[in-house]
């Protein structure tokens, strides 16, 4: 694969991205703000209404709760995800002001996610259920940690690590809304679902990027879309850590597969998603390496779900995130 190739093409994608902005992204005055789902502090009867927020908060179960503190920690890191994308070679923003599309999405992507984070913070934070100091400390930590998804700041790997990733993302939002509203907590089942709503809107923006790269340069798309699969799709919050719980990707990770908010056989409906919203299976005329990446990825969900289906619970997990009292 020829990085420098790669970026000539997303350099020539230029009228194709400025064309989609409208659509893909929400201007500032129509979009959601964090403040429309959360209790007025402004309002003359505030306590009344954080009281009644609080009511409904304890009806949703612990490890649900464990599952959207990870959640939003992984939203927190967004830091970290703006300077990877204007990593990926051919998409950077070089002034930080530049009306260049791709910088135009680079920055309205980021503007559109701070909220993801700044909502769910403060909603946990007024429940009055979470170790806040915890759960700032393990933030902190993974901002000064740092992520590698091993795209090698190739912008062909970065539009398939996006395009799983929104996904995916957005269908633990949903499960968790889901959740929520099985448990009868309103507030949350709103504000999941909003931001669910956005993840999808971002996911449909970077298959549609790609969707343009197999058009433009089938053969390599398809490589960089089994390199990805090969490297498996590392959340970006893997290194997470509280100070104390060394393996605690892992935990959050079996909790979200035991809650059922983010499984492995979520894992394998991606890919398969991915395949057909590219019509990988119906490339034709591929050769060699471009040819063997192909089959390796339309067989590739089937092998997943196989091994999804041997996946068995391990039983409650504590987390410091949590409050002991009146949790
Ligand atoms: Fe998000
Ligand atoms: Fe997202």
């Amino acid at each position: 694969m020829s990085i420098e190739h790669h970026v000539e093409v997303v350099e020539s994608m230029l009228d194709f991205v400025r064309e989609h902005l409208g659509s893909l992204l929400k201007p500032v005055e129509e979009s959601w703000q964090p403040s429309d789902f959360l209790p007025d502090l402004n309002a003359e009867d505030w306590v009344r209404r954080l009281t009644e927020f609080r009511e409904r908060a304890k009806a949703l179960p612990r490890d649900i709760l464990a599952v959207l503190v990870g959640d939003m920690v992984t939203e927190e890191a967004l830091p970290t995800y703006q300077s990877w994308i204007n990593r990926l070679r051919g998409l950077a923003d070089p002034t930080g002001v530049s009306d260049n599309p791709w910088a135009q999405w680079s920055r309205g992507w980021t503007s559109e996610e701070n909220r993801h984070g700044d909502l769910l913070n403060r909603y946990l934070a007024l429940t009055g259920r979470i170790n806040m100091h915890a759960v700032e400390t393990t933030i902190h930590h993974l901002l000064n940690r740092g992520f590698d998804p091993q795209t090698q700041n190739d912008p062909y790997l970065g539009f398939v690590y996006t395009s799983f990733q929104e996904r995916a993302t957005k269908i633990s939002h949903r499960n968790v809304a889901t959740l929520a509203k099985r448990a009868g907590e309103e507030t949350l089942h709103t504000i999941c679902g909003v931001i669910a709503g956005d993840e999808a809107r971002h996911e449909k923006a970077y298959k549609l990027f790609m969707a343009r790269v197999f058009e433009l340069d089938p053969a390599e798309a398809v490589h960089a879309f089994a390199t990805m699969m090969k490297r498996k799709i590392t959340m970006p919050a893997v290194l997470m850590y509280d100070g104390m719980e060394k393996n605690l990707f892992a935990k959050f990770s079996r909790v979200a597969q035991q809650t059922g908010v983010y499984t492995a056989s979520d894992y394998a409906g991606i890919v398969d998603d991915l395949v057909n919203t590219w019509n990988v299976g119906r490339l034709s005329g591929l050769s060699g390496a471009a040819a063997k990446a192909q089959e390796y990825v339309c067989g590739l969900a089937d092998r997943y779900r196989a091994l999804s289906e041997r996946l068995s619970s391990t039983g409650p997990e504590e987390f410091s995130w949590l409050a002991k009292v009146g949790a």
